[in-house]
Order: structure tokens, then C-alpha cells, then sequence
């Protein structure tokens, strides 16, 4: 059978006119991910140090317009406006994204580029954004790539071309652009499996249990993130623990692909708890060191912990490299689990803000 999916459509027609004349726009929502095994240690351009492994969310995605029309000045031109105003940080990483590979973004180069982009979920709740803006800006890149005539042939390689693109944009990002859970890494159990891009795991392997798993965000803090990833990510060069961590890596993520085919939960909750504290534990022990966890996302772990043993509720937490802590859990226990939040866990809550999110279908395309 078959452990990686067919990709799915790719609803995007090719036009042939030449680029000079073209003008039109684009309009993806694309999700965010969050991620079961942890890439953390990058090398060369953007590639991981060890596969990772995560499932898109459903609820909490960007939107993104791009506009384009021939340049007036026959260079390039970028706008960009978050949620309907100028960004010009933004603007500038696209530029300098552009800039920095110039041989991939050639098509673009005599175009006027309006980009409008907006979040579904609010800007300061310290959820990352840069899968699901990265992940954004790479389809809308690759129908623009397709409006002016490139065509990569197969639909597969047009994903892959997507994912390739989120990767140099943003690491984390190349998972973004599918549903479902999502592998990143070449694993040798997997033949297509690349270090390059990123590829959906066939439905087929996915336990029903997991199928449609929960994922609550409880917003700890909403804080700007201590540690830039990239600068998180350097941290791993000559730390002692590397070598360790990226074969940790690899071992959890085949048993977690054994956990997710079985629908065993034990082994589930087990591993991704491991790779969140793992991931921890090597941001702890660094030069320089980070604690990104705050005193409530100990809190919420210890009660989460006792509510598993007293409820016999099998629910997992994981985090990203910020304090917030992601609730995970089998749709069955949908109730028992936020009645549990409402009741015990949003105190730890900044503000009371926690976003409900589960495993979803992936980015989507307004014609
Ligand atoms: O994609 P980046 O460079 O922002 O790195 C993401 C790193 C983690 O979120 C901590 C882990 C992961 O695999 O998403």
C-alpha cells in the first residue's frame, strides 16, 4: 500500500498569452500546520536535519489576493498590505525572498505584484504565521507561474513545486500546502520522501481515530517570540545533544507513522509530548540558553497530565517555540475536553483566548 497520497487536484487552468499582456488576480486560503515530530537544525538552503511530521489545521489559515498586471516601469513591483493596510515588512520579505532566488522567480520580473493578505486568527494571539503566509505566498506564486505559461507537467510536481517554494520561503511552511498529516524529510522507509519539499501521507495510513483529531490553542502568552526561528534553528549547530536529536527524530517519527496506521494512542501521546519538551529541553540547554515556556504553560501541562490519569481521556499537548500549548485529542472527546478547558484552563489563558482547531482538508483556491 501505497504510504504517501496522490496529490490532490491542482484546480488551476494554463494560460498561454504572453506576459506582457496579462493582468489578473489570484486568491488562496491556505492553513497552518502544527508539527507531531519537530524540525529544528537546518542546513544548506533550507533543508532539515531530521523529517518532520505535522497535520493542517482547519480554522486558522491566511487568505491572500495577488494582483498582477504588467510593471509601468518594466521592473518588478511589490505592494503589500496585511489586513488593508501597507506592510512594509512584509513587502520587504517578499522582495528579498524574490531577490534571493532570482532563476525560480524570472516570470515575475516585468510584473506589478499587489498582494492583500489577511489572518483568520487575530495577529497578537503568538500563533505563528509564517506557515500559513509562506505557504500563501508560494501557490500564489505557482498560479502565477502557470498564468504566464510555465507548466511543470504533472500535477504531482506542481504540488511539489509549491511545497519547494513554501520551503525556501519558510521551513515549516512546506507542510502547509496539504491537507491532512504531512511529512517532511527524505526517510528511507519512504522512497518519494524528500528533504526538498513536502508530501501528504495517504488517508489509507491514518487511523480513523486520527482522522479528524482536535487541536485546542491555548493562548499563554501572545508576546512577540524571544528567539527568531531562524536564530532558534542556528542554535543546533555544535550543540552537544545534535547528533542525538536528529536520530531521535527519525526513530520517533517511525513509530509515530506505526502509532497513526494503528490508531494507537498510547504510543501517540507518549512520542509528541516527548518532541515538544524535547524541543524545549535543546532551546533550555543552548548557548545561548531560552526558556520560552512561561510558569502557566507548566501549569497546564501538569493538569492536562492529571485530567489524562483521573479521566482516562487520552489527550496529548504539544508546543511550538513560544509558550502556547496545543490540546490534542480524539474528536469523541470533543465535550469532555473543553468542558475541561472552560472549566479549569482558561485562567492560564491570556485575556481567556483559546482557538478550537482540528486536522484539515488544506489549502483551497477561489477561482
Ligand atoms: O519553519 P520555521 O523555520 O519557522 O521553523 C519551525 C520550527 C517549529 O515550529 C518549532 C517546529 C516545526 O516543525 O514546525
Amino acid at each position: 500500500m501505497a504510504l504517501l497520497q496522490q496529490s490532490p487536484k491542482f484546480a488551476t487552468t494554463i494560460a498561454s498569452t504572453s506576459l506582457e499582456h496579462q493582468q489578473g488576480h489570484i486568491h488562496w486560503r491556505v492553513p497552518s500546520n502544527i508539527a507531531l515530530i519537530k524540525y529544528w537544525g537546518k542546513r544548506g538552503v533550507q533543508l532539515p536535519q531530521n523529517p518532520s511530521l505535522s497535520f493542517t489545521l482547519q480554522h486558522a489559515y491566511t487568505e491572500m489576493q495577488l494582483d498582477f498586471r504588467p510593471s509601468s516601469t518594466g521592473k518588478r513591483i511589490v505592494e503589500f498590505y496585511f489586513e488593508g493596510m501597507p506592510n512594509e515588512k512584509f513587502r520587504a520579505k517578499i522582495v528579498q525572498f524574490l531577490e534571493t532566488y532570482p532563476e525560480e522567480f524570472t516570470f515575475t520580473e516585468k510584473l506589478h505584484l499587489t498582494f492583500h493578505s489577511i489572518n483568520s486568527f487575530p495577529h497578537s494571539a503568538g500563533i505563528a504565521s509564517s506557515a500559513s503566509s509562506m505557504g500563501a505566498l508560494a501557490l500564489c506564486l505557482v498560479s502565477l507561474a502557470q498564468k504566464c505559461g510555465i507548466d511543470w507537467g504533472r500535477l504531482e510536481t506542481t504540488w511539489q513545486k509549491a511545497s519547494y517554494w513554501a520551503r525556501l520561503a519558510s521551513g515549516s511552511a512546506c507542510r502547509s500546502i496539504y491537507g491532512g498529516y504531512v511529512l517532511w524529510g527524505a526517510v528511507p522507509e519512504l522512497p518519494h520522501s524528500s528533504d526538498l519539499y513536502a508530501l501528504p501521507l495517504s488517508q489509507e495510513n491514518i487511523h480513523p481515530i486520527f482522522a479528524n483529531f482536535c487541536d485546542s490553542i491555548l493562548i499563554i502568552s501572545a508576546e512577540e517570540k524571544a528567539v527568531s526561528s531562524r536564530a532558534g534553528h542556528a542554535l543546533m549547530n555544535g550543540h552537544p545533544f545534535a547528533e542525538a536529536r536528529y536520530q531521535q527524530a527519525r526513530t520517533h517519527l517511525k513509530q509515530l507513522l506505526e502509532a497513526l496506521a494503528m490508531g494507537n494512542l498510547e504510543k501517540f501521546i507518549t512520542i509528541v509530548e516527548n518532541e515538544a519538551l524535547t524541543l524545549h529541553g535543546l532551546m533550555m540547554n543552548s548557548y545561548p540558553s531560552f526558556i520560552l515556556m512561561k510558569p502557566a504553560t507548566l501549569a497546564v501541562i501538569e493538569q492536562l497530565r492529571n485530567f489524562r490519569r483521573q479521566r482516562e481521556i487520552p489527550l496529548a499537548f504539544t508546543l511550538d517555540a513560544g509558550p502556547n500549548v496545543h490540546v490534542l485529542y480524539p474528536a469523541a472527546f470533543r465535550q469532555e475536553v473543553r468542558n475541561f478547558i472552560d472549566e479549569e484552563l482558561v485562567k492560564y489563558c491570556q485575556q481567556n483566548r483559546y482557538i478550537h482547531d482540528e486536522v484539515g482538508t488544506g489549502p483551497i483556491l477561489f477561482q
